[in-house]
């Protein structure tokens, strides 16, 4: 980190291995850090690559009255940043004055529920379950699209108490790194096919054999590379989700045995679960005005239960794209007419 710059970067995050938080040195507040984000753009996207792919920035609750800002400081993270009105999502889930804005409510319009609790609720030693298949949800964004997004932006705006309602983090460069030699060797320059979660495609429904549903032109299932390479950093990265957004009718592995108990879903199931052992895993817990960042080039994430019956959440999301690498290069937008 340059002397002059007016950030503090610290890393790694609580109880992990990776990550940083970011402070603004003379704690001017939401307004203050996004035009010192503006102004310092390369610093905070270098910080998020040197952390592999997950910043906390606290303290940013004035985002929530002015929505504006959190648009401003995902700029900063590429050159594209989703107009979900554009593209398709429902109106109850896109914020009324900022269309960029995706947001994650348990409380009307949106009444997104939470992700069921784990079975049981907590590991043998009494911990919170991260690690797959005993946790499950692990996913990269819109990982069903091609080319697929770089940078996700979360904004604790009602977060819930600590204890649930936590976002799960895996680092998928330290996951990659740790392969044994002749995983690496076997994974190489194999492709994962992914699909969106409401395609009638996940692991359960082929599993029972539910007839799959035909996808229009816009929703066919595409291929990831399993490893990624950072466009920024030239690291690799493990590049996969599990249950609800691989294609487990022809995939989740193209060129293996396809299906929910073939040869490709054992072998996600292998670097799922190695992706996501504790020593990979940062556990969020969440503070209002808390702004967490990651990279989904390089890392997988998770939601956990809330107690949605008696506490409100209320999370903004926005989605930045425009470098996704150069196995991407020129590509047509997947969920986009031409
Ligand atoms: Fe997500």
């Amino acid at each position: 980190m340059r002397m002059t710059s007016r950030f503090s970067i610290t890393g790694p995050l609580d109880g992990a291995s990776f990550g940083a938080v970011v402070r603004l040195r003379d704690g001017a507040g939401a307004a203050g850090f996004t035009a010192a984000a503006e102004a310092e753009a390369a610093t905070l996207r270098r910080a998020l690559a040197e952390a592999h792919g997950v910043l906390l920035v606290p303290g940013m609750g004035a985002m929530a009255d002015d929505p504006g800002l959190l648009l401003r400081a995902s700029h900063v993270f590429g050159p594209e940043v989703e107009n979900y009105r554009q593209t398709g999502m429902a109106p109850n889930m896109v914020h009324p004055e900022v269309p960029e804005i995706f947001v994650v409510s348990n409380i009307p319009p949106v009444l997104r529920a939470p992700p069921a609790l784990p079975d049981p609720p907590l590991t043998a030693d009494g911990h919170l379950p991260v690690q797959y298949p005993h946790r499950r949800g692990w996913h990269t964004d819109q990982s069903y699209r091609r080319p697929p997004p770089d940078v996700s932006l979360f904004l604790g705006v009602e977060p819930v108490p600590r204890g649930q309602g936590q976002t799960l983090f895996a680092d998928g460069i330290a996951a990659y790194e740790t392969l044994p030699a002749e995983v690496k060797a076997r994974i190489e320059g194999l492709d994962g096919i992914h699909v969106s979660s409401s395609a009638g495609r996940r692991r359960e429904a082929v599993r029972a054999g539910t007839p799959p549903r035909a996808l229009g032109p816009l929703e066919q299932p595409q291929r990831q590379p399993l490893v990624r390479t950072h466009p920024e950093t030239g690291q690799r990265a493990l590049y996969m989700c599990e249950y609800g957004q691989m294609d487990w009718l022809d995939g989740p592995i193209a060129g293996l045995e396809p299906g929910a108990d073939g040869e490709g879903g054992r072998l996600l199931d292998l670097l799922m679960a190695h992706m996501t052992q504790p020593r990979f895993v940062y556990v969020h817990e969440w503070t209002a005005g808390d702004l967490v960042i990651w990279d989904n080039r390089c890392t997988v994430h998770a939601a956990t239960w809330f107690d949605a019956e008696n506490l409100r959440r209320v999370m903004w999301r926005t989605t930045v794209s425009g470098n996704p690498g150069a196995v991407y290069r020129g590509e047509a937008k997947s969920w986009l007419a031409a």
